[in-house]
């Protein structure tokens, strides 16, 4: 089969591309019952609560991606993944690497259902278990509960956070502790997840801090799984390089996982990506993991390539918008929650709040009863996350500024701010 029997309509040429259509005023004005209509495991799961602990945004679908997902439902495209379409989400996703100055070749680049799936072809076969893989903490969740269901030992390293000390922390920066990384390398663990952008603090690693990184995997023979899903979401001052564009070692060391589905909020569509740059891991996939690409949707291959190659503009509009919600973020962090540790993130649409100067210890609990605001609890990202919640703020900003103002009640009826 080829191109020819995927419908035009559905490629860049009919899409919007070039046009936003990104509509902040509309998202301006949603209201918390208007994303409960929506139906989203953020709005429904705790009902009369702002919906703040998942990793989903608040600003529906770019209209290339409706119309891709409209027109593929007329036709009735619903079967198993059809080769074009693995070859077209390869082919998108390769033309959207360039975004990070990367020409990767598109047959490397496989489909998987989704990044966590990708994460555990990983462990399975690569670090295999009876082994240990380093977790720098805080982390996002999963990545220290999967493991073990490998039997994959995790090791958990927290960040350091540079000029600590201070109760505002304003201006520190999160560092990796790479003496307790070479410390576990040395020891034999052979496996370091490196999350960049990393959730839940929202570090861009630079290429000098990720050069360190593979001169030490080098050194002990580490191989690292770059989960780069939020590579769209850096602020300005920042770049995002991926782990593998670097160098040929960087390459032959990483297996790395992206998806359109943070971008452009279709994680239910069921299409990431492997880029698999180490020639012995592309044939070990193609051994042992196509089981997995078969269970990628046909539906996600669609709404992923039609938003890699037309959902550029529309995603610069989501940018704009969260750029205006991170300066609240930031603004609130250095005025009414002054005493609250807090490092401004350099990209995703997560921050990180540690609430312990205040003396809570288990924040996300007491938000979610005193001011009906659903966090995620910092102790599921690591020991270290005691006392801190992890939020997301890519909502309507009228009801992040609701979300502050119901926080700032709570704790001040309880004298803590
Ligand atoms: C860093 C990171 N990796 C992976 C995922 C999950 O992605 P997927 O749904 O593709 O497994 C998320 C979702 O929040 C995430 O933040």
């Amino acid at each position: 089969m080829s191109m020819n029997n995927i419908p035009q309509s559905t490629t860049l040429s009919n899409t919007t591309a070039g046009t936003s259509c990104f509509d902040a005023n509309h998202i301006d004005v949603t209201t918390i019952e208007d994303l409960e209509q929506v139906g989203s495991d953020k709005w429904t799961r705790y009902p009369g609560c702002i919906g703040a602990f998942i990793a989903e945004m608040d600003y529906g679908l770019a209209p290339c991606v409706a119309e891709a997902i409209e027109e593929a439902t007329e036709r009735g495209a619903l079967g198993y993944i059809p080769d074009p379409w693995k070859k077209e989400v390869a082919r998108s996703c390769a033309a959207w690497q360039r975004r990070y100055g990367w020409e990767v070749d598109p047959t490397c680049i496989r489909p998987v259902p989704d990044v966590l799936e990708a994460f555990e072809v990983f462990l399975r076969e690569i670090v295999r278990a009876g082994n240990s893989i380093v977790v720098p903490t805080p982390a996002y969740m999963p990545f220290l509960s999967v493991p073990r269901l490998y039997g994959v030992e995790v090791l958990e390293i927290p960040m350091l956070c540079a000029g600590a000390g201070e109760s505002s922390g304003r201006n520190d920066e999160w560092l990796f502790d790479f003496d307790a990384i070479e410390q576990a390398f040395a020891n034999g663990c052979h496996a370091f997840v490196l999350c960049n952008p990393h959730n839940p603090i929202g570090k861009v690693l630079t290429r000098e801090e990720m050069l360190r990184l593979s001169d030490l995997a080098a050194k002990y023979d580490v191989r690292i799984f770059s989960d780069e899903i939020h590579a769209p979401f850096v602020y300005q001052g920042h770049t995002h390089v991926p782990f593998a564009s670097i160098n040929r070692q960087t390459a032959m060391q990483a297996f790395t996982s992206t998806s359109a589905s943070k971008s452009f909020n279709i994680p239910g569509t069921k299409c990431a990506q492997v880029i698999l740059t180490n020639p012995d891991d592309l044939e070990l996939w193609m051994r042992n993991a196509e089981w997995s690409e078969h269970q990628t949707a046909t539906i996600g291959a669609i709404a992923t390539t039609a938003a890699y190659d037309g959902g550029a503009a529309w995603f610069e509009g989501v940018m704009a918008y969260i750029e205006r919600n991170i300066a609240l973020v930031n603004e609130q962090m250095r005025t009414r929650f002054a005493k609250v540790r807090y490092v401004e993130p350099q990209g995703t649409y997560i921050a990180w709040l540690d609430f312990s100067p205040l003396g809570i210890g288990d924040p996300a609990n007491y938000f979610f009863k005193k001011a009906n605001v659903a966090l995620t609890d910092g102790r599921e990202c690591g020991e270290v996350g005691r006392g801190c919640v992890r939020m997301n703020f890519a909502m309507p900003y009228p009801l992040l500024e609701e979300c502050f103002d119901r926080m700032a009640a709570a704790l001040e009826a309880d004298g803590l701010l």
